[in-house]
């Protein structure tokens, strides 16, 4: 077991360069499953539930070659669906996406239940819902979710209930290949969403109107294999820019595209933070004090759920009471009491963090309790004055390519080191 040693009090100077999107990836990897030929995937972000995706498609068949350059070949033509290894797939949420692959490439699929980050429920009852309108018949049980359909898969209309990325994803991944035309209405917007549908086009799908709340895919008789690169990852470029305003520090941010981060650079800007926006990066710096902000989550183009730890670490530094409303996913505050042992004063009371802010924090032993919890621990250990220790970091690098790498070059005093178990 490792964790994190953070020296904190250090401001963050020079530049960092973004990976490949996470939960883009992930819906890419699993889309590989529906095309019988070479595809060629640039920029994945090495970040374990990419390597985990990886490693699913290799025993189900699928022939993965990870190249010098960083780019890996994928080959599904011998692909066997009904086989993936349960006990990979239950340590990740987007191994849903193989139901939407396999259904769509096998006309029934055949998936262990899938795990992830602990919020809670986390229903999938609208991705059923989407399968069911295509023509599959959906049997649940303890281990395993199965899907039927007996007389092939058609496209249909869905209205999704709950606006979903999973089940978005899903629903693309299923019908690209159906009988006739689908229509998903209050459909996800988010850039991820947008790069799976153009991967899938290039790969022959006839997919329009992704990124809009109404997405039209028009069955194919089969896809073709391509090369593709994953678009940069929003949430890893927000989270370098709240190290940076929280550190006082001024960081050039490459690799990113500034109109997917225009929620998180409106509310930075609104506490004081300055970001200067270039092609492809950002620059970021802040003044002390910063502001105090009322904000709240919402499916993009709103503030993104997956920032919602990470600017209330900033928002514990700043000056004032801020209202931090968590709109999308239930039970997200539960790293709330890690940043009370860094001296944070917050109060939560259901989906709602009133945050009072102290001048500074100080370091402590904390736990990483999910991905971007974790990432928010580092963002409060890099400003604590005194040294803070994060452990479960094995969350944090599920998400974030060589983080201690990347902040090490920006001036950070952060350090993996082993638990000394007794
Ligand atoms: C994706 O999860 C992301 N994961 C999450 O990122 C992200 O927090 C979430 O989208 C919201 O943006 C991946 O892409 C792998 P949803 P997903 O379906 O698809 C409810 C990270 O940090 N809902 O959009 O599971 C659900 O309970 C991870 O990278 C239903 O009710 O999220 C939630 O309240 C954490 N029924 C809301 O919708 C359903 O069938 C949004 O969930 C599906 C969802």
């Amino acid at each position: 077991m490792e964790k994190l040693v953070i020296r904190g009090g250090k401001p963050l100077n020079g530049s960092v360069v973004i990976s490949g999107m996470k939960n883009a990836a992930l819906g890419i990897i699993f889309g590989c499953l529906l095309v019988k030929d070479k595809i060629t995937l640039e920029d994945l972000p090495l970040i374990s539930d990419v390597k985990l995706s990886l490693d699913i498609l290799r025993r189900m068949g699928g022939e993965v070659t990870e190249n010098e350059d960083g780019s890996v070949v994928i080959d599904c033509t011998n692909a066997v669906g009904g086989i993936s290894p349960c006990d990979l797939v239950k340590k990740m949420r987007a191994s849903y996406y193989l139901l939407g692959a396999e259904l769509g490439r096998f006309g029934r699929a055949k998936v262990g239940r899938s795990g992830g980050c602990d919020f809670g429920s986390r229903p999938i009852d609208q991705h059923i819902k989407g399968f069911e309108a295509l023509g599959g018949v959906v049997t649940v049980s303890d281990d395993y979710i199965r899907i039927e359909a007996e007389n092939g898969i058609r496209g249909n209309e869905l209205f999704f209930d709950v606006i979903t990325v999973g089940g978005t994803i899903n629903m693309l991944l299923a019908s690209v290949l159906a009988e006739g035309t689908t229509v998903i209405e209050n459909a996800a917007k988010e850039p991820h969403i947008v790069d799976v549908a153009n991967f899938l086009n290039t790969c022959g799908a006839v997919i329009t109107g992704a990124g809009t709340d109404t997405i039209k895919i028009k069955g194919v008789k089969e896809l073709h294999g391509c090369t593709y690169a994953i678009v940069p990852d929003m949430i890893e470029a927000g989270t370098y820019m709240i190290a940076a305003a929280a550190t006082r520090g001024c960081l050039r941010i490459e690799n990113v595209i500034p109109k997917h981060l225009e929620s998180i650079t409106a509310k930075l800007v609104e506490m004081g933070v300055s970001v200067d926006e270039f092609d492809d990066a950002i620059v970021v710096s802040a003044p002390d004090p910063l502001r105090h902000i009322n904000l709240k989550t919402l499916p993009y183009p709103g503030y993104p759920t997956d920032m919602q730890p990470q600017i209330c670490a900033l928002l514990a530094i700043s000056e004032g009471t801020s209202h931090l409303i968590e709109g999308v996913i239930e039970n997200r505050f539960r790293y709330v009491e890690e940043l009370r042992r860094l001296g944070a004063s917050i109060d939560v009371n259901g989906k709602t963090a009133t945050i009072n802010g102290v001048s500074g924090l100080h370091g402590a032993r904390v736990r990483a309790v999910d991905l971007r919890a974790g990432a928010a621990m580092v963002i409060a250990g890099l400003a604590s004055d005194g040294v803070t220790e994060i452990e479960d970091i094995h969350h944090i690098e599920r998400g974030y390519h060589d983080i201690v790498g990347k902040l090490k070059k920006v001036g950070a005093d952060i350090e993996k080191v082993e638990i000394q178990t007794l």
